[in-house]
């Protein structure tokens, strides 16, 4: 199943269509006509035969539901419907002579369909936007994933073989880059590694497990295949010169986004991507086994936490994969495009939100367990930013489209705004804070959220230096979290969330505080930690989340190439350099832990699994971006003017700033 050659040759694969179950695919209820549908798609062959064996698996691994429910609509839409369909679900078989067999299951886009839509529709209503873009939408041939022969063809294009070297070119004939370079010895056996942790499915790379660590005796989900930790896995694999594992990783985990997943009785959105998936191998008949993809939207996850971070690293890796490889066609695909639909549709839905700012429950990103991050942290928030300017680049304007556009660059200003005006501190600042007036009841209020002074923690005031800043970890009414949160920091850097001069003094703060964040290894997840009673009531007497260790202060090495970007991007890479320097001495020694404990990160972390692929993977791509800075151009964005417009302009309307780019451009702040 995994651990194959990535360049392995692919095997035969021929693509069935199965009913997932009969309540789903109204089969064999008389309203149905299955074989319709082979005359809709012919070019797919149907054997029932084999789904009666689809069926004798456990419904929870394929990901089904035993009730009927909302979808039974579309169940029963007629064959016309399956011109919006989309790739839905997939297995392969193994048959008796050890070939693949692939198998696509496919059904109409739910949300065409469903009640909720037809019920819910307003003029502000994304779901709105969502089926006019549906309705308007060519219809979908339901495609071969990875036996697409276009594939092969849109990377020979690309892909120049000179020797031992392996050229990207992209569009704008720019040469991406070269790995001829001597190799050391320790990225040699990353590289070994990693290779080693990729997962095959059907014969073909699907994503890299998070940890292949040999004494590991429970290695619970870690021999998973989770979306945010492939994302330095796709990198440095693109910046090789190797996108077709990115490319299967997105289309399949686009196909997983459409499963139908329940935890308990419940549904949630349909766009969410899973925090993981596994392929499994399941025995059939006569000696045939087949491979299933099992995907885990945190029904299984420890704390059931919600993987609100997966949808939003699907598109930022879709747009760098455009961007490095030159293949914008795959970004552009139907059913891509409504994947990139289905996840905003879940982050822009109207709430009860006061603020532009998204709000979640605790753990639901990288930290995905308890730490007191619940509510609008600022990790989500820096890759909802990223993910909304990456859609806005991929999805193109036009009537289908042009209210979601428009909703998109009203959601980018007012959050830039948000984030840069209440999230920022420095010495002045909290200077500001400490004077703070509290009980103001009015729209001018400069205690907006009437934050108490008192709140200030003690270690802050001799914490923070003279030059410098960051963004704090969270805001919400009464409550500022000022701890250090390197990833939504980071990212607010390469994204541009921050301002210039708010980027820069980020840095300045991490260059400061450098034993603090860096010690003895890059980078700590969050700073400081939390203890005694606060550690107990904040975490629920988590021991995994101990002081200093793991979520709670312990330092993580794979947001080493995070930093390396936001040091590229702000001209100063030697400082990721210095960092990438003193990983080096250790993460090879050490076997590439998942996290160091103590405050410097000085001891391999308590239940810290060893080869994490994260780790390796990060390593690798700070090395090549660091030598190839121009190729870290093309995954970080730059202060966006005409999004400074707007905002300054809805500010204007409420009498409150003048509007034009010029004064947009002026009121940059801090
Ligand atoms: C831990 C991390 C999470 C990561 C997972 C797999 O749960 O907190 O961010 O995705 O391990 O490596």
């Amino acid at each position: 199943m995994k651990t194959m050659s990535f360049m392995a040759m692919k095997p035969f694969c021929r693509i069935l269509i199965h009913r997932r179950s009969s309540a789903f695919f109204c089969f064999p209820s008389p309203k149905c006509h299955p074989t319709s549908f082979t005359s809709d798609l012919p070019n797919f062959r149907l054997n029932f035969d084999h789904n009666r064996k689809f069926h004798s698996y456990s419904s929870r691994l394929l990901g089904f539901r035993c009730v009927i429910d909302r979808t039974q609509k579309t169940i029963c839409a007629p064959n016309s419907s399956w011109g919006q369909s989309r790739v839905f679900s997939s297995t392969c078989n193994i048959d008796g002579a050890g070939r693949w067999v692939y198998a696509t299951a496919c059904v109409s886009n739910v949300r065409n369909y469903s009640t909720s839509v037809e019920t819910r529709v307003n003029d502000k209503n994304f779901e709105r936007i969502y089926v006019q873009g549906g309705m308007n939408a060519k219809p979908l041939v339901v495609e071969r994933i990875d036996k697409d022969e276009n594939i092969g063809r849109v990377e020979e294009s690309r892909v120049e073989v000179d020797g031992e070297n392996l050229n990207f070119k992209d569009l704008n004939g720019a040469e991406a880059l070269s790995v001829g370079k001597e190799e050391s010895e320790i990225e040699r056996e990353a590289w070994k590694l990693l290779r080693d942790s990729i997962v095959t499915y059907c014969g073909s790379p699907v994503g890299t497990v998070a940890a292949n660590d040999p004494g590991d005796k429970q290695p619970l989900n870690y021999d998973q295949v989770f979306i945010r930790d492939f994302v330095p896995s796709a990198l440095a694999f693109l910046l090789r010169g190797e996108g077709e594992i990115v490319r299967n990783f997105l289309l399949h985990t686009l196909q997983l986004q459409s499963w139908e997943k329940t935890v308990d009785c419940y549904s949630p959105g349909q766009g969410l991507m899973p925090a993981s998936f596994k392929v499994r191998t399941v025995p059939l008949d006569e000696n045939k086994s087949e491979e299933v993809l099992d995907p885990d939207f945190g029904e299984s996850a420890i704390g059931r936490v919600a993987p609100v971070d997966s949808g939003l690293w699907w598109i930022i890796l879709l747009r760098a994969y455009g961007k490095i490889t030159g293949d914008y066609a795959l970004q552009e695909r139907v059913d891509v495009q409504t994947g990139i639909k289905l996840i905003l549709n879940l982050c822009l839905s109207d709430g009860f939100d006061m603020f532009p700012s998204l709000l979640v429950t605790d753990g639901s990103c990288m930290i995905d367990r308890r730490m007191g991050i619940h509510g609008h942290p600022l990790e989500i928030q820096a890759l909802f930013y990223s993910a909304l300017r990456c859609s806005r680049e991929m999805l193109p304007v036009d009537e289908g489209s042009k209210n979601l556009v428009r909703a998109i660059n009203n959601r980018l200003s007012a959050l830039s705004f948000h984030i840069r005006e209440y999230y920022w501190v420095d010495m002045k600042k909290i200077n500001e804070i400490y004077r703070y007036k509290t009980e103001e009841y009015s729209t001018e209020a400069t205690n907006k959220f009437n934050i108490y002074p008192e709140q200030i923690p003690l270690w802050l005031m001799d914490w923070i230096p003279d030059k410098g800043g960051y963004l704090i970890g969270n805001l919400q009414p009464a409550h500022m979290d000022f701890r250090f949160f390197t990833l939504g920091n980071l990212w607010s850097i390469v994204s541009s969330l921050g301002t210039p001069k708010q980027n820069q003094a980020i840095l300045n703060l991490i260059e400061a505080k450098w034993d603090d964040l860096v010690g003895h290894m890059p980078l700590k997840i969050c700073y400081p930690a939390l203890e005694y009673e606060e550690w107990r009531i904040i975490t629920g007497s988590d021991p995994k989340n101990s002081p200093w260790s793991y979520h709670n202060g312990g330092s993580w090495p794979t947001l080493l190439w995070q930093f390396t970007l936001a040091c590229i991007k702000m001209g100063r890479p030697e400082l990721a350099r210095k960092a990438v320097d003193s990983a080096e001495k250790r993460l090879q020694v050490d076997h590439w832990p998942e996290y160091y404990d103590t405050r410097n990160g000085k001891f391999i972390g308590k239940q810290s699994r060893l080869y994490q692929t994260w780790t390796i993977a990060g390593f690798l791509t700070s090395k090549m971006l660091l030598e190839n800075p121009e190729m870290a151009s093309l995954l970080f964005w730059e202060e966006d003017y005409e999004l400074l417009e707007i905002c300054v302009c809805a500010l204007s309307k409420s009498g409150r700033k003048k509007c034009s780019r010029g004064a947009a451009k002026s009121q940059i702040l801090v």
